[in-house]
């Protein structure tokens, strides 16, 4: 997919062509934003409230952001040219490039880059069969409902999930579930699903609030509280949420049985009516 076309500040061009200068302070700092935005069959799923909260990103970082609603229709005229169907939209914006110093130049132009590459979709095996996971320290910063470039946490945890032969790892803050490295957790009890509240220790996932509306839309009670770390190594249901995740069931964590040790009732109901609302063959 080399030859792709990519989206740099305005102008649609060959991936090759695409360059971006070696003192971005995305590069140099991590001082940058980002989206990562589903497209089923051509048609972008969340469009809308990816780009909100990317709004909300840029303006907790102080950066000003090129119009969006141009962004939004240069981010579907970037599928079209690369007659796009099922794939991942990923916008990155990050402050700029200028010499490498700290304190952040007034009326920087942002570097706004996207791509529109094909999604990796789980084989249905893995997700029927459900997957690994550990708990690790939170040992991010207390701003994670940015959804910042800045990912060496995230990326370093998930390296050992995956030597630990995970697919994702439970943040663990004093005591108490956050979220995984790239996705939302929920645990279901007796039937009832529950997820963490939104803290600035989470990131607001446009996966997690679809899901929450899934089930309410299926009558599946839902309740947004905090789960311990013994709360959630006895629920019978452990399921982790994202854009590209989907609904991923885990059936081991740290070593041990999940439930009956495979997906559960609550997954079984709500990742039909997920896809299909997602994809765009359902409403709620
Ligand atoms: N990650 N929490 C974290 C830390 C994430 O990185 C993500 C998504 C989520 C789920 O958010 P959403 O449902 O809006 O995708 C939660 C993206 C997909 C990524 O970094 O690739």
């Amino acid at each position: 997919m080399d030859d792709m076309v990519v989206y740099l500040n305005g102008e649609f061009i060959p991936y090759s062509e695409a360059k971006i200068g070696i003192e971005d302070r995305g590069y140099q700092f991590g001082d940058g934003i980002y989206e990562v935005i589903r497209v089923y069959d051509g048609k972008p799923f969340a469009l809308r409230e990816h780009f909100e909260r990317l709004t909300v990103s840029a303006r907790e970082i102080e950066l000003t952001l090129p119009d969006v609603s141009a962004l939004e229709r240069d981010a579907l005229e970037l599928l079209r040219r690369n007659d796009a169907k099922d794939c991942a939209i990923y916008i990155q914006i990050s402050r700029g490039v200028t010499p490498r110093k700290h304190v952040i130049p007034f009326g920087l132009a942002p570097t706004v880059i996207m791509t529109a590459r094909e999604a990796a979709r789980y084989a249905p095996e893995v997700r029927f069969k459900g997957v690994k996971a550990i708990t690790l320290p939170d040992d991010r910063w207390a701003r994670c409902y940015i959804k910042s470039t800045n990912l060496l946490p995230n990326i370093t945890a998930k390296l050992r999930a995956e030597r630990a032969g995970a697919y994702e790892a439970v943040y663990l803050r004093d005591g108490f579930v956050t979220e995984g490295t790239h996705s939302n957790v929920f645990i279901a009890e007796s039937g009832v699903l529950i997820t963490p509240p939104l803290t600035n220790y989470i990131l607001a996932g446009v996966t997690r609030t679809y899901v929450l509306d899934v089930a309410r839309a299926l009558g599946v009670p839902t309740r947004e509280e905090s789960i311990s770390a013994e709360r959630l190594a006895a629920a019978g249901e452990i399921m982790f949420t994202g854009t590209l995740t989907e609904i991923m069931p885990a059936v081991v964590l740290n070593g041990a049985p999940v439930g009956q040790g495979q997906p559960g009732p609550v997954f079984h109901r709500l990742y039909p009516k997920y896809l299909a609302v997602a994809t765009g063959q359902e409403s709620f």
